[in-house]
């Protein structure tokens, strides 16, 4: 090809166009054209006017499950020496396609395995081209396996993808241990083919990862080793509470909807008549809930979620509670709770003693080993730790923001005789404007909600300093920030205990954590 100064360059604008070689521009033109020849244009398909979406990036919380795969596909990338703007997918590009238009790197694709999200899914890498690679998220599919996969969604750092065939399987997996039919579609449970000691393990390396990438500050020397995770005594059958739902399109129902839970990776519902992580006694709920929607589906003008939820008549007779306004009983060691069918309280009793001794047991206080005079109980719910520590300090005041759920913490702590626990309605972030004990002879617990404590309960926190805390989470991401918060202030006189995992939901991702600091 030749580059030629275009005719408009002698008005002095700077414009070149592509001339093709002489010797074919002559052979074209010396073409005999036949003098009646009707020339008609060769037809056109039709032009499509592809318009340009923009596309903004929306804003990602860190401790949010796509805010944590977000984080542990960049520290994949970094241990593998890979840049971030070697496999950011072109947004405006993927938008802008026209619909129903297949991308060209959607597979199926063979990819191999390179580490395992803390939400549950294997991570794959693979080059499109020399220096061009692509991060692909496969629910299902382990470290170190070779899987087969196929795209179904974009996003700005990675593909989504199905699982088609596990091509090399890791040692790990053993697919005898499914006990569910419906595992490898539904979203519920991502571990069933792990045993259960290795899943124990990938609990606490989530725990290890926790601390490493959201508490960048904090010297790792500061930080104890993560124990081994505390295990669930009941694996399956632990789960004392289920909501599945049902959709209901907006023509109604022609016949029965399906009825469980969302489908892996899609917005529909998996119909399911059995969950094996569910007890028994929920999952007979299930059976005769399913039977009422069933024999009454054409009266259902929305979707609804169906709670199910273990109700202990007797510490022997339990039954399965359908209603939010009724009243649930449970007992945990010599401990008699109860709360409304809708509010919070932990789903998988097995666990609870086990949780409940060891938050005891750490509250004594780090100088003399002794018991707290005073133990608060911050995000308090209905009382649980506040009542089962009860033994271990003279007074305990509890807070929660919920008034229902005060209510029954203080019906909690009457019932099972406890006279030194009082609770207050309110903001845990405004504690210690109401509590006047003295620091070191005070223990704290803190078990707040997924996104963690705000800095203004951090704050107050470091203001007062009470001898020992014990931080509670269901969400180790938001821990690990708070616990780096508290270490990197100037007003910090705590020093990190220890951190356990503790698993009240096997087969699946999810992992609690228990920090310790004292001062
Ligand atoms: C993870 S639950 C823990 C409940 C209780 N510790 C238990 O184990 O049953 C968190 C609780 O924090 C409460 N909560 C949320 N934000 C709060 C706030 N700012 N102040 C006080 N309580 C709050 C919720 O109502 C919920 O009961």
């Amino acid at each position: 090809m030749l580059l030629r100064a275009g005719r408009f360059g002698s008005f002095g604008l700077p414009l070149f166009r592509i001339i093709r070689p002489f010797t074919v521009m002559s052979s074209v033109m010396s073409e005999p054209v036949p003098a009646k020849r009707e020339i008609s244009p060769p037809p056109r398909p039709p032009k499509k006017k592809v318009k340009v979406k923009k596309y903004k990036e929306p804003p990602v919380d860190p401790v949010s499950s796509e805010g944590v795969l977000i984080n542990d596909i960049k520290s994949l990338l970094q241990s593998k020496g890979i840049s971030e703007q070697n496999v950011i997918n072109d947004m405006q590009e993927f938008f802008s396609r026209p619909k129903g238009e297949p991308h060209p790197e959607h597979g199926p694709v063979t990819v191999k395995i390179e580490g395992q999200s803390s939400v549950g899914d294997g991570i794959g890498l693979y080059e499109v081209s020399p220096d061009r690679y692509r991060v692909i998220t496969v629910p299902f599919a382990l470290a170190g396996e070779t899987v087969e996969a196929k795209v179904f969604k974009t996003f700005k750092y990675y593909f989504q993808a199905d699982l088609i065939k596990v091509v090399t399987p890791s040692p790990v997996r053993n697919n005898d241990l499914i006990k569910c039919k419906y595992f490898g579609q539904c979203s519920g449970c991502q571990y069933q083919m792990i045993p259960y000691e290795n899943q124990l393990e990938m609990k606490r390396q989530v725990i290890v990862n926790a601390f490493k990438h959201y508490a960048t500050g904090i010297d790792r020397s500061r930080l104890p080793e993560v124990l081994p995770t505390m295990a669930s005594p009941l694996t399956h059958g632990y789960r004392t509470k289920l909501t599945p739902h049902f959709d209901v399109p907006r023509q109604g129902l022609q016949a029965p909807p399906p009825i469980g839970f969302g489908i892996k990776g899609q917005k529909k519902v998996l119909d399911i008549e059995e969950c094996p992580i569910g007890t028994s006694i929920v999952n007979k709920g299930m059976t005769e809930q399913r039977k009422h929607v069933h024999d009454n589906y054409a009266s259902y003008k929305r979707g609804a979620t169906l709670l199910l939820r273990e109700n202990a008549l007797t510490p022997e007779e339990r039954v399965c509670t359908t209603s939010t306004k009724e009243i649930i009983t449970e007992y945990i060691d010599q401990f008699k709770f109860q709360y409304p069918a809708g509010s919070f309280f932990q789903n998988n009793n097995s666990i609870l003693p086990l949780v409940t001794a060891y938050v005891r047991d750490n509250i004594v206080l780090p100088s003399t080993g002794k018991l707290p005079k005073y133990l608060v109980d911050t995000y308090c719910g209905s009382g649980l730790f506040a009542v089962t520590c009860s033994t271990a300090s003279e007074s305990v005041i509890g807070v929660e923001i919920s008034k229902d759920s005060v209510a029954y913490a203080q019906k909690n702590a009457d019932m099972n005789g406890v006279k030194n626990a009082s609770f207050i309605v309110g903001e845990a972030e405004k504690i210690f404007e109401k509590v006047n004990t003295n620091p070191e002879d005070t223990s704290i617990i803190i078990d707040p909600p997924r996104k963690g404590c705000d800095k203004a309960f951090l704050d107050q926190l470091l203001d007062f300093s009470p001898a020992k805390v014990v931080y509670v989470s269901c969400n180790v991401h938001s821990q690990a920030r708070d616990i780096e918060y508290i270490l990197s202030d100037p007003r910090n006189k705590y020093k990190v205990e220890s951190i356990r995992g503790f698993d009240f939901f096997p087969q699946t991702h999810h992992v609690e954590s228990v920090a310790v600091l004292s001062t």
